[in-house]
């Protein structure tokens, strides 16, 4: 039996022995711990921190004395007087092994750390990027065996990191000699290996430990919005998110009529390309600033977004997108250098990875929140809705998977809405509408009060009340509805009829007033026929795919619903249901994710088993195609009324009693909706 100290590390539970004199690091690395180190054990980058343990552990069966790690060294003090090292932790590539000894690794010293997520029920992400840091000690060049400096780099890597082989391309190489030598031939390299490739790639190198970092980009690239999360690639930490509008809006609000653009106009698809690759440098540029980086350190970029959005970020036609059986030029995932898409905000070698589509009009975006909600690993029937300008929906279990693409429109994420925005300071977010009095209260996107609080002019003083973000609309058409001022078939009533002077006549039918500043040169919201109109065919839309692959799957109910998307993390499922967005489903079974395509993006950032794994899973989805079924769109009409005219939802009567005018607007009849109740008399 061997005398050599016992080493029990937590939290993985490993053990072995190890001969006194051990580094910890060494004896991690030989238990196969999950201890980082970019430095290679030269006690410089501090990122094999541990933290150990001294007394009486009988779970693990040893007694730890205080001399169980060699004494404190030279190297440790000159880390912790120029950094400081926190109470109590070692560098696991400093302290040896002297007696038996329980070591913590920290989650900061994990290379494969999981990332915490918000949502209690959301998948962990764990740490596993494409691309990393090598601190190596490169050897120098010598007359007697002349070698190239990138052969001594490889060399070294191979010896330092086991890394076999390496490429570098020319704009790399031309920086190797004056780095390697300003260095002193100790530099850090970041090296990207995709989960398909080969042979990895040196992408980027510094003289030294370099220490700024390394970052990623998850792009959900929507038709309406692009948002942006700008990742840390050793933490998982997002350090800034941000979005802007899609320039492509301007050749078209929706898909069809960008494909439209480009069939009709030569070139169009390559304006298009143009315009969404500038705004996607201007976001790199910006978000980088945000954060407070060089925006040379994002060394990666993923990207999810529709088929059509795909087509157009590659410089590919997408016409054969307009017609059917709509072929897509590829649905595998794609890994390709930056540069070769104009993308040159970012490091000049930067990779980007685009997740694979799914067939159709049914994209990687689609994809993106099949790998953050796992619907296929579910045991009960989950319908999971994401809601931009195309709503991904999917429906399955762990027997099966459909997924469609429903065209709502830009009005859930506020646009094509007289007062919309985008959500970001200033935005109404959320608002009630007293059913007795009719007046408004709300809330805006930067300030935790509400609209009657104190305190609320201070808070908005900066931002100012700009105008209302898609959640904020769902609520605001929603609250009218409860407060009688919209009836079933989403007519604004007039004043008159209402009870309320905020019913303002516009044209030949009637707005509502939520707040007016025009007086002081500000805006007046107000949500119009128009409006609601533009909400009825998004929320119709929306119904209608859901149902859609209900009736595929032959089922009349879900066992759960999970709302993603532009609102998904905000949207009250009380408004839901008034609107009459969803299929029934158990009221406490309705939950929100987020951003579930961008999550999807950010977990194929920070993990390349998931890009396998999503490979994977895209072939096992079966697709169904919206467009050319005929149910579509008698599921499309069926859902117009507010609430569902044959579906509401069971609970609704507990939770919210909905007035039922019935209004005939004093400037004229709607005709649309006069004819409809006339028909019906
Ligand atoms: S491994 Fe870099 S400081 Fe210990």
């Amino acid at each position: 039996m061997t005398t050599d100290p016992l080493v029990v590390f937590t939290p993985s539970g490993k053990r072995g022995h190890f001969p006194v004199g051990t580094p910890v690091l060494t004896a991690a690395r030989q238990l196969g711990v999950d201890l980082d180190s970019v430095c290679g054990g030269r006690g410089i980058c501090s990122k094999c921190q541990i933290t150990p343990s001294y007394g009486e552990f009988p779970k693990h069966g040893v007694t730890v004395s205080d001399d169980a790690l060699s004494e404190w060294n030279a190297v440790e003090q000159r880390y912790d007087d120029k950094r400081g090292l926190k109470t109590g932790r070692r560098l696991g590539c400093q302290a040896t092994v002297q007696g038996d000894i329980v070591i913590d690794v920290p989650p900061e010293s994990q290379v494969h750390r999981q990332v915490v997520r918000k949502a209690a029920t959301a998948r962990a992400i764990t740490m596993d990027p494409a691309t990393r840091l090598y601190f190596v000690v490169v050897e120098e060049p010598d007359m007697h065996s002349p070698t190239g400096d990138l052969e001594r780099l490889e060399r070294a890597l191979r010896e330092q990191w086991h890394i076999d082989a390496v490429t570098a391309d020319l704009s790399l190489m031309s920086k190797l000699q004056p780095v390697l030598r300003k260095g002193k031939w100790e530099v850090t390299v970041a090296v990207h290996k995709g989960h398909k490739d080969s042979v990895a790639k040196v992408v980027e190198i510094w003289p030294g430990l370099h220490e700024s970092g390394l970052y990623g980009l998850a792009i959900d690239l929507g038709s309406t919005t692009i948002a942006a999360h700008l990742t840390d690639l050793e933490t998982g930490e997002v350090k800034a998110s941000s979005g802007l509008m899609n320039p492509q809006i301007r050749f078209g609000e929706d898909l069809m009529s960008r494909v439209s653009y480009s069939m009709m106009n030569p070139g169009g698809d390559q304006e298009m390309t143009k315009a969404v690759r500038e705004a996607i440098n201007d976001l790199s540029t910006s978000i980088a600033d945000e954060a407070g980086i060089d925006a040379n350190l994002i060394v990666e970029t993923v990207f999810v977004c529709n088929p059509v959005m795909h087509h157009l970020l590659l410089g590919l036609d997408p016409v054969e997108l307009g017609q059917a059986p709509f072929a897509l030029a590829t649905s595998e995932s794609m890994s390709l250098p930056a540069r070769e898409m104009d993308l040159t905000k970012m490091n000049p070698r930067a990779q980007v990875y685009i997740l694979p589509c799914i067939a159709g009009h049914v994209g990687a975006d689609c994809a993106a929140v099949a790998l953050s909600e796992e619907p296929g690993k579910s045991e009960d029937l989950v319908l999971i809705v994401d809601v931009g300008t195309n709503a991904e929906i999917l429906l399955g279990n762990t027997s099966r998977v459909l997924a469609c693409s429903s065209p709502t429109g830009p009005a859930f994420e506020g646009a094509q809405i007289s007062s919309g925005q985008r959500a970001a300071p200033g935005a109404i977010e959320r608002i009630e509408i007293d059913p007795v009095t009719k007046e408004p209260r709300f809330r805006i996107i930067g300030s935790e009060k509400w609209s009657d609080e104190d305190g609320f002019d201070q808070d908005v003083a900066t931002t100012g009340i700009t105008g209302i973000c898609g959640s904020g609309i769902i609520e605001a058409v929603a609250e009218m509805r409860i407060a009688g001022l919209l009836d079933e078939s989403g007519l604004i009533g007039s004043a008159e009829q209402t009870g309320t002077t905020r019913c303002v006549p516009e044209g030949r039918t009637h707005a509502y007033l939520i707040h007016d500043a025009s007086a002081e040169g500000g805006p007046r919201i107000t949500v119009t026929q128009g409006d609601i109109r533009a909400i009825q065919l998004a929320k119709s839309a929306l119904y209608a795919g859901a149902r859609l692959l209900m009736d595929v799957m032959e089922v009349d109910k879900v066992d759960r619903v999970v709302l993603a998307g532009a609102f998904g993390a905000h949207i009250s499922t009380k408004h839901a249901m008034v609107l009459g967005m969803i299929p029934d489903a158990p009221l406490d079974k309705v939950s929100s994710a987020g951003n579930a395509a961008g999550t999807g993006a950010r977990i194929a950032l920070c993990n390349i088993t998931a890009r396998s794994e999503i490979e994977h899973v895209v072939r096992e989805i079966t697709k169904v195609e919206t467009a050319i079924e005929p149910k579509f769109q008698d599921h499309f009409v069926a859902a117009n009324a507010i609430p569902h005219k044959t579906d509401p939802f069971p609970e609704l009567s507990q939770v919210v009693t909905l007035p039922s005018p019935t209004f005939n607007s004093a400037g004229g009849a709607d005709e649309k909706s006069g004819r409809r109740r006339r028909r019906r008399s």
